[in-house]
């Protein structure tokens, strides 16, 4: 009960905080234009970040399920392969939604497809064949099983590619229905979205589930980014039904439960009152607190807001926050951009700041790096059982607190002039980690 008076309240200030969203809070480096070339090779400069992406294809709802259908493929194929190579039952918990993680660590217009893409990027390959050797298999079979499995990717993104244009140009375009769910959630209700006509047989990715008041939430992104009318009527409704059908499949595919795991609400609250901080810069439109973010994947995200990826995202004063699938290649990526971003407003003189939260690698050459550089004004660790993040699939769970039974460590960012503007004291530390608990322990 007390848990949700306090979500109710927070809730309420999240959409407080969309709303008074009309310019961007921040300003971007001009060498901006230069990163965030679009799909059909042009550049985007325009002054407004929130509309750099609108040239990007945009998701067909049909394509986007025959790809949830060629990931279930290829999860099928790593298990056998992992049984046949490793001696494993299965591939390891999650393996292949954190490979395809990692491929989104750049945005290349040059890939066909935004999921099934096959990045030569050394980091991700290292990582693959890294979390099977911590199950104790020898280098060389996670090699062989990496080849087979790149290979059978490079498979399915063809067969998905030769497919995309007969459907695009389909006679008969699917739409997105929307029912409440037979299953029933005690606090949220909770709907659930397919394509019409049904097949004949329904499979069990054919459906996807979502909280009411995340759906709602959607609604009001959708109707500050892209509604440009402001009126509703029904072919409104039913691009946006399509819209969130598109994302939600995107996001059923991305990493694990805590790739997605989120900051609990309070955290968010006292970031934006004690150190300004205004913009997320690993999020998902379901995932979302703040009122500007950055997100995986332009192409189904911008119609609620996202600016893109992070690694595309070039400010030059601000305050931000930065919670990243804790994924090793993509954490190193974050942290030589934040210090590259960071050198370049310090030698400006501009007040640019983040907040890092990561789980504590120590031996990693990321958290080395961030640990030590000029720019770490300050660092906060969290003990195992003492903090809560919000559940990965927040959107179709009831209750959305789960304690991490890891280290978490934040680290405290910033140019001169921003440690200036917006001070680290011990009582922000103490008040961060107090907001990091459970709202239940909080109160008590
Ligand atoms: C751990 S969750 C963060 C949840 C919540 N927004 C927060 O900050 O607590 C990480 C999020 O980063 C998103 N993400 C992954 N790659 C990204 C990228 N290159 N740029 C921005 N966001 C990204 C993921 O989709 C996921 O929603």
């Amino acid at each position: 009960m007390r848990q949700s008076v306090c979500g109710d309240q927070q809730r309420r200030n999240m959409f407080a905080a969309f709303e008074c969203q009309s310019q961007c809070p921040f300003s971007l480096q001009s060498s901006m234009s230069k990163r965030t070339r679009c799909d059909d090779g042009c550049f985007d400069d325009r002054p407004h970040p929130v509309k750099r992406h609108r040239s990007e294809t945009e998701e067909n709802v049909a394509v986007a399920e025959l790809r949830a259908d060629a990931c279930g493929r290829l999860a099928l194929f790593l298990d056998r392969l992992c049984q046949k190579y490793c001696g494993l039952l299965t591939a390891p918990n999650g393996m292949l939604g954190r490979w395809i993680c990692c491929q989104q660590m750049f945005s290349k217009s040059s890939y066909s497809d935004p999921v099934l893409r096959v990045m030569h990027l050394q980091t991700a390959h290292e990582s693959f064949v890294r979390e099977l050797c911590h199950e104790g298999i020898a280098p060389e079979s996670a090699q062989r099983v990496h080849a087979f499995f790149v290979a059978a990717v490079q498979r399915e993104a063809s067969r998905l590619h030769a497919t995309k244009r007969v459907l695009s140009s389909g006679t008969c375009p699917r739409r997105v229905q929307c029912t409440r769910a037979a299953w029933g959630c005690p606090n949220d209700a909770c709907l659930q979205l397919y394509l019409s006509p049904r097949p004949s047989s329904l499979h069990h990715h054919r459906t996807v589930r979502i909280n009411e008041w995340h759906l709602e939430k959607l609604r009001r992104l959708y109707g500050l980014h892209t509604l440009n009318s402001g009126v509703w009527t029904g072919e409104a409704n039913a691009l946006f039904l399509q819209r969130v059908w598109a994302m939600l499949m995107r996001y059923r595919l991305f990493g694990d439960a805590g790739c997605q795991a989120a900051l609990p609400e309070r955290c968010f609250e006292m970031l934006r009152a004690s150190l300004g901080v205004t913009h997320e810069c690993y999020a998902s439109p379901l995932n979302c607190y703040m009122p500007t973010y950055c997100s995986a994947y332009a192409d189904t995200d911008k119609f609620f807001g996202s600016l893109g990826s992070f690694l595309d995202f070039a400010p030059l004063e601000g305050s931000f926050q930065c919670n990243p699938p804790f994924v090793e290649p993509v954490v190193a990526a974050m942290v030589d951009h934040i210090v590259e971003l960071c050198a370049q407003a310090d030698e400006a003189n501009k007040a640019l700041s983040f907040v890092v939260v990561l789980p504590r690698w120590y031996k990693s050459p990321a958290h080395c790096s961030i640990s030590s550089s000029k720019f770490t004004r300050a660092q906060l660790t969290l003990p195992p059982g003492t903090h809560v993040y919000k559940h990965g699939y927040q959107h179709q769970v009831p209750h959305g607190y789960r304690t991490f039974g890891k280290h978490t460590t934040v680290f405290f960012v910033q140019t001169q002039a921003a440690s200036l503007r917006w001070p680290v004291s011990i009582s922000h530390l103490h008040k961060f980690a107090e907001c990091f608990r459970s709202p239940v322990l909080a109160l008590a």
